[in-house]
């Protein structure tokens, strides 16, 4: 399967910048782009329209079911569920945290796997995520972990949030950060850490075209 199209894996923690960049990338290369956090935010609308709770074992089952036949759809710069427009649905911090816990069970990333795959298109993919480069596109010719202190990525974070006109709390966004990197990083599949050829960019102090030049920099030499 397409083997010979190139990927481009940007891995790194919540707000470290990665869809923004990632999207830049894939725009000035001419790349396809995959959101891969935004397939888990679908399916975590999803289980909460249907009141589901991943911990209740039989509800588990059905959440699992559904993660292999997510009827989800990206239609230019809409995310659709059933047909349905979630894009801001999917963007609520109460959506993050739902994907995050869905996000440790194996079953669920798994059923999710294939569809990540599709992405992989002529002339080149940007994706980004968690396991970009160590599962999903283990053979990516560039693995990239993009990173930023939790000060800097919380305050980015609020800035989102009140762009959107929604009041942001630092305190509240800043402390569910942490425990969101905790519950991503000590995971046992899949966890979030650099795999050993990523390059590990922290953009904490860099503005976002500095981090995108490096990036392409990055590619061109591999590419
Ligand atoms: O990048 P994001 O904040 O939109 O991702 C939401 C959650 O989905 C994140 O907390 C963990 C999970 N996720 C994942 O486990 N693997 C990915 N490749 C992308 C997201």
């Amino acid at each position: 399967n397409n083997s010979d199209c190139p990927v481009i894996a940007i891995d790194g923690p919540t707000a470290s910048g990665k869809g923004t960049v990632a999207a830049l990338v894939a725009a000035n290369l001419g790349y396809q782009y995959l959101d891969s956090g935004a397939i888990y935010r679908v399916l975590a609308v999803a289980v909460a329209k249907l009141g589901l709770n991943p911990e209740i074992p039989a509800n588990l089952l059905q959440i699992i079911a559904m993660a292999a036949n997510l009827p989800v759809q990206f239609q230019a710069d809409q995310v659709l569920l059933g047909g349905e427009d979630v894009s801001d649905a999917i963007r609520t911090e109460v959506a993050g945290v739902m994907a995050s816990r869905l996000a440790v069970v194996p079953e669920v990333r798994n059923g999710l796997l294939q569809r990540q795959r599709d992405f992989r298109q002529m002339p080149g993919l940007v994706a980004d995520g968690r396991d970009m480069g160590s599962v999903v596109f283990p053979d990516s010719v560039l693995k990239v972990f993009l990173t930023a202190s939790a000060q800097v990525r919380a305050e980015r974070r609020v800035k989102q949030i009140e762009a959107r006109g929604q009041k942001a709390d630092f305190q509240i966004i800043y402390n569910d950060l942490v425990a969101r990197d905790k519950r991503d990083s000590e995971r046992a599949v899949a966890p979030l850490k650099p795999c050993d050829d990523a390059l590990v960019l922290d953009c904490s102090n860099m503005p976002i075209d500095q981090v995108v030049a490096t990036i392409q920099n990055w590619a061109r030499e591999r590419i």
